[in-house]
C-alpha cells in the first residue's frame, strides 16, 4: 500500500457524512474487526441513463476503510449501477496500491457497503436481499446506539 497515498486521501476524506435525500443506503460490518462502513448513493438522469449523481458514507473503521469510502464515492460517480456493480473492492482501492493482506477485508468491506445500496435501491425493501444491517435509516451512529439497546439489531454478516 502506498503511505503517501494513504495520508493523502485522508487529509482530502471527501464525502462524508449522511446524506439524507438519499435514494439507497447500505451498511456493512466487517467480521473480521467488527469495523462498519455505512454508504449513501444519490442518482440522477445523464443522457437518458440512471447514472450515480453523488455518494457519500461514514465509518466506524480504521484509516484504510475510511480512505478506500473517499475514494470509492469519488470513483462512483457518474457510474450506472451496472458499472458501479461491476467494480471490486481492487478498483476501488486502486489508488492506494495493492492492500496489504490484513487491510484486504477493509476495502471489501467499502465494496459490500456500495453493493448493498446499489442492490437495495433496485429491490423493495421487503424483498430486498440480506439487510446487512437492519436500521437503514439515521446515521451510522444511530444504528450502533440502538444495537447497543437493544441488543442484537445490527446483523453482521460475511462480506467477502
Ligand atoms: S481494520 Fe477493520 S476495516 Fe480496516
Amino acid at each position: 500500500m502506498d503511505e503517501a497515498a494513504l495520508q493523502q486521501a485522508l487529509t482530502d476524506t471527501q464525502n462524508l457524512g449522511e446524506m439524507p435525500d438519499a435514494d439507497a443506503v447500505g451498511t456493512v460490518g466487517s467480521p473480521d474487526c467488527g469495523d462498519m462502513v455505512r454508504l449513501w448513493i444519490k442518482y440522477k438522469e445523464k443522457d437518458g441513463r440512471k447514472v450515480i449523481d453523488k455518494a457519500s458514507f461514514q465509518s466506524f473503521g480504521c484509516q484504510t476503510a475510511i480512505a478506500v469510502a473517499s475514494i470509492a464515492t469519488e470513483l462512483i460517480r457518474g457510474k450506472t449501477k451496472e458499472e458501479a456493480l461491476s467494480m471490486s473492492a481492487e478498483d476501488l482501492s486502486k489508488p492506494l496500491g495493492p492492500l496489504p493482506p490484513m487491510k484486504i477485508h477493509c476495502g471489501q468491506m467499502v465494496e459490500g457497503a456500495l453493493r448493498a445500496a446499489l442492490e437495495a435501491e433496485s429491490k423493495p425493501a421487503a424483498t430486498s436481499a440480506a439487510p446487512i444491517v437492519s436500521d437503514q435509516s439515521g446515521t451510522l451512529a444511530d444504528a450502533l446506539t440502538a444495537a447497543g439497546k437493544t441488543q442484537g439489531k445490527i446483523k453482521i454478516v460475511l462480506t467477502s
